[in-house]
């Protein structure tokens, strides 16, 4: 086991109702004046925006607003939220939505204390160091934003989506009612189970050996939401279907599944896959980052497993039960090539998981054509530099290969 640092100041209130307690938490907290962060209709159309700002006034909390946060969130409407966030003078950010308003809030947070301007977080010239604090109501499982140290901002005008890491901007305090996830789609819904198979998985895979405790958590999160995500599609209604969900999607990515497992500071593992999707949704902004790496982590896998099966192997046997074939089986042709066979079986089982939840298979279902790739490798490099990752190392041939195992 490396060492680690685990850092988990966001209280989580879990349960049908909770929001009606957002204006009293955040009154107890200090907070007078919050800016009020939403995307683009969701909230209002369920109601919830409504049930919050009334929960805040009878708190005698006040709010400014910004709402039309799009998915994949932009650096325009962020510099506009610091505008508000610092005219308005308020105390703290509340975040109502997923992943992506939870990000612009992050980044109006840090941005309103900031001299310089925002991107320069983005662009690798400034470390965030302070915050306002954020608060979150979430409607989405999916990025785990409500618990983690990252935001991710895309910059249409450099065509760039880049992320940025701090521990002063993880939520203060996070309101997780999963009664508030019945409305979601099925693509949203499947994305996002996707998108916390990716956070445990970029961490599973981050060139460590066994780290047994860290590792049973992190394959008891996948085993979880592979039960649990065919019922809520089923049944979009079904609470425990939704709370488990809910809850899975948090432990993915405040780092809890990693422990022990970063080759050095920080964050365990390379976030290859993520490194290469948000290449594609910077490219196309209305690629869903999940859906995107439905794609590209088996991808990767099928490209990198070789580099150590032993990690492939037990992950296969922790969630499927998929066990390489013994001498005597049908279809054994020696040792080597029943461990190829279980990890391929492995990749493959993830992948049909996927699918099998409305998720696409190549590249080109979301338009895009191998005559890309060339951009997409731009893409990444500009982010990630031209070599990078811990699994295995990946410079600009890797990176292409994989993009051409996604189409
Ligand atoms: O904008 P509205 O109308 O609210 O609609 C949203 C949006 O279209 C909708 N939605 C949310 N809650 C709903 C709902 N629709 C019906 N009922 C509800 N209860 O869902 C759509 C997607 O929302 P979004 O916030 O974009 O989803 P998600 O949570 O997946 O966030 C994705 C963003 O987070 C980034 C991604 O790259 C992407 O930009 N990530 C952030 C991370 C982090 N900060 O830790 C880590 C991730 O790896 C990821 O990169
Ligand atoms: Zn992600």
């Amino acid at each position: 086991m490396k060492p680690f640092e685990f850092f988990g100041p966001t209280r989580y209130v879990f349960g049908e109702g909770v929001t009606e307690q957002v204006g009293g938490v955040l009154a107890d907290a200090g907070w007078k004046k919050v800016l009020l962060v939403y995307g683009q209709g969701s909230v209002a159309k369920s109601g919830l925006l409504d049930r919050v700002k009334e929960s805040l006034g009878a708190a005698g909390v006040a709010f400014a607003e910004l709402g039309g946060v799009r998915p994949n969130p932009e650096v325009a409407l962020v510099r506009e939220g610091i505008g508000i966030a610092r005219n308005e003078r308020v105390d703290a950010i509340l975040a109502v939505g997923g992943g992506s308003v939870i990000d612009c809030a992050k980044a109006v947070g840090f941005g309103a204390l900031h001299d310089g301007d925002v991107w320069d977080f983005f662009s690798g010239a400034a470390q965030v160091t302070q915050c306002l604090p954020i608060a979150v109501v979430l409607t989405i499982p999916a990025a785990g934003s409500e618990g983690s140290s990252s935001c991710v901002i895309s910059n249409d005008e450099l065509g760039a989506k880049n992320g940025t890491n701090g521990d002063a901007f993880r939520p203060r305090v996070a309101f997780m009612d999963p009664t508030l996830t019945y409305t979601l789609p099925p693509y949203q819904t499947a994305a996002g189970v996707t998108d916390m198979i990716a956070h445990v998985c970029e961490r599973f895979f981050s060139g460590v050996g066994p780290v047994p405790v860290t590792d049973l958590i992190a394959t008891g999160i996948v085993r979880a939401l592979i039960e649990a995500a065919p019922v809520a599609l089923d049944n979009p209604q079904d609470f425990d279907a939704r709370a488990n969900i809910m809850w899975a999607g948090t432990l993915a990515h405040n780092d809890i599944a990693g422990c022990g497992r970063s080759l050095g500071a920080g964050r365990a593992g390379g976030w290859e896959s993520h490194a290469l999707e948000h290449a594609i949704s910077a490219f196309d902004t209305s690629i869903t980052h999940g859906a995107g790496l439905a794609v590209i982590m088996p991808a990767w896998m099928r490209y990198v497993w070789r580099e150590d099966p032993e990690r492939f192997l037990l992950f296969g046997q922790e969630v499927f039960g998929i066990e390489p074939l013994e001498e005597g089986d049908e279809g054994f042709e020696g040792a080597g090539t029943a461990r190829a066979w279980a990890v391929e079986a492995t990749i493959d089982e993830l992948a049909a998981f996927f699918q099998s939840m409305g998720m696409p298979a190549s590249l080109d279902e979301f338009g895009l054509a191998p005559e890309n790739i060339d951009a997409f490798c731009d893409l990444v490099a500009k982010a990630r530099g031209e070599e990078f990752g811990c699994f295995k190392k990946l410079g600009r041939e890797d990176v292409r290969a994989i993009y051409e195992l996604a189409f």
